[in-house]
């Protein structure tokens, strides 16, 4: 496999590097400590054609290459995890179901919107007791001419308060089993939908994460996305797409501490030298970059390959690959930002510093978009199929 970018695309990636050097990163802590949406950072990456990354022109869209759009995810979570998910979810999970699977009338109207950033997106699969049990779905809805009615309730759903548009999952009424599943192109103004509450993580705390609720919302049949009863394969494709999005920012949130642990150990005296000096400081440090390096090949394989298959029905290992990605560089992030702590002492202890946040912010890669446990049922089943 070539991973190499092209010359426009490493210019775009060389720019965000500095912006995200300038603008990001020194606000990071901030973000964290007031748990305070990246608003100037959402804005700014909008205007600057990240949230079309990889989205064709005729949509607005940069018409860049996937991996490119990866690289760049892995890029700003190095700098700050919260503002990576806020991008993740509006492209990787509304953007990506809304141009593969929704109408010509959806695509022409959202997309553009989306790609400019003059609207921001969320997805909403996950229910109180449809967490890694997706196909639990108690949101229901029901066709009434020309138009679908939802009802019911979301939780943990990422952008939820600054959203304009939702991609949203609920089930038949009177039907329990995944093929009653459909989704739904849901705006924030329509009349019965509200998003209620903010959620207060432990991590990526500048992130909005809320409920949403549902009373006789109706929803026109255009935005319906797919065929109906289709619904629960538009979510676990998208969610396909997701994965190889939070192993990127793993890879970025695990770089980032063993930067920042380098440069640390390079300064902290103990005992006469720098304890960046001492063999076990080397070899940890040593090993993680390792891991991390190995990590960040199965995300660009993951990416690639999605690259290279666009059409769903040729792309018999993209579930794996994600999964692959995602639980290798998830645990990976959790591992190394750990020890990276340790490696600091009190101060990596210390809110004053970034290591701990980094500690926070890598748990969740474990768990959201699916748990490593998911992604471990996904590549045992793609290896019985397999052999
Ligand atoms: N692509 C296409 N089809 C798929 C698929 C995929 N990746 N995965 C499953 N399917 C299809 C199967 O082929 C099967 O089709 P048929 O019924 O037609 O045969 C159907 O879906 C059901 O498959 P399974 O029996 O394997 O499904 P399951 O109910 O056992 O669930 C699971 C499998 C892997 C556990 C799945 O439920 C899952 O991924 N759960 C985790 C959900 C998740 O990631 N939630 C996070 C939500 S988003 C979030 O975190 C918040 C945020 O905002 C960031």
């Amino acid at each position: 496999m070539n991973f190499n970018f092209t010359e426009e695309e490493q210019d775009i990636l060389n720019s965000l590097q500095k912006y995200v050097d300038e603008e990001i990163a020194p606000k990071a802590h901030d973000i964290d400590e007031n748990e305070e949406f990246p608003v100037q950072a959402r804005n700014d990456l909008a205007e600057q054609g990240y949230f079309g990354m990889y989205f064709p022109e005729e949509y607005g869209g940069a018409g860049l290459s996937y991996l490119s759009y990866i690289a760049a995810a892995e890029k700003i979570a190095e700098a700050c995890a919260t503002t990576s998910i806020v991008l993740m979810a509006h492209e990787s999970l509304c953007m990506w179901p809304i141009f593969t699977y929704g109408t010509d009338a959806a695509k022409q109207k959202y997309l553009p919107k989306l790609c400019s950033g003059e609207i921001l997106g969320a997805f909403a699969l996950t229910e109180p007791g449809a967490g890694t049990d997706a196909a639990m779905q108690k949101t229901t809805y029901r066709a009434e001419g020309d138009h679908f009615v939802l009802n019911g309730g979301k939780c943990f759903i990422t952008n939820a308060q600054f959203a304009d548009v939702f991609v949203v999952f609920a089930m038949k009424e009177g039907l329990h089993e995944n093929h009653g599943i459909s989704g739904f192109i849901v705006e924030k103004d329509y009349p019965g939908f509200q998003v209620i509450g903010h959620e207060l993580k432990m991590g990526i705390r500048g992130s909005s994460t809320a409920q949403l609720a549902f009373d006789e919302v109706k929803v026109p049949a255009e935005n319906l996305l797919g065929q109906e009863g289709k619904g629960f394969k538009v979510a676990m494709t998208t969610l396909d797409g997701g994965r190889i999005g939070v192993a990127a920012q793993a890879v970025g949130i695990a770089q980032a501490a063993i930067r920042e642990t380098v440069k640390y150990d390079k300064e902290r005296i103990q005992f006469g030298k720098p304890i960046w000096k001492f063999q076990n400081t080397q070899f940890q440090l040593a090993e993680m970059q390792a891991h991390v390096d190995a990590a960040r090949l199965l995300v660009y394989r993951a990416a690639q390959y999605k690259q290279d298959h666009p059409d769903l029905k040729t792309a018999p290992d993209i579930s794996a690959y994600a999964a692959m990605a995602k639980l290798v560089a998830s645990e990976v992030a959790s591992d190394v930002t750990r020890k990276c702590v340790q490696l600091c002492g009190g101060f990596g202890y210390s809110r004053e510093y970034p290591f701990e946040r980094h500690m926070r912010d890598a748990k969740i890669t474990e768990i959201y978009e699916g748990t490593s446990e998911v992604q471990r049922m996904v590549i045992s089943g793609w290896l019985g199929a397999k052999y």
